[in-house]
């Protein structure tokens, strides 16, 4: 398992246990952390499962990919350098100890 911690708007940090081989998406749904909607179930049609990466975390991802995106362009809260799909970070020991904070809003 690998610890990430998602940090609410107002400040509060959510721990989770993300499986590897997973999402970052799957993980948050999980463990019922409702600021990760993911209405599309991970298939980048949604984009509620916006989050914006920890800036000293960014190196620790691969690129996005064109169709990750593109999809950012549709996200409810302002789209940011660091913003990524949370449903397309796939969770490998490499990303022990990722920060992401979530969005205002995913609608
Ligand atoms: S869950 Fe829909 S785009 Fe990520």
């Amino acid at each position: 398992m690998v610890k990430i911690t998602l940090v609410e708007p107002g400040g509060k940090q959510i721990i989770v246990d993300a499986k590897e081989g997973g999402s970052l998406m799957q993980a948050a749904v999980a463990a019922g952390v409702t600021g990760i909607v993911a209405e599309c179930g991970g298939s980048m049609m949604c984009a509620t499962c916006h989050v914006y990466v920890n800036e000293d975390d960014l190196e620790k991802l691969p690129k996005k990919s064109e169709g990750e995106d593109e999809m950012l362009d549709s996200t409810a809260s302002i789209r940011k350098e660091n913003s990524r799909l949370s449903c397309q970070i796939k969770i490998g020991p490499e990303l022990e100890g990722l920060k992401v904070y979530l969005p205002e809003s995913q609608y």
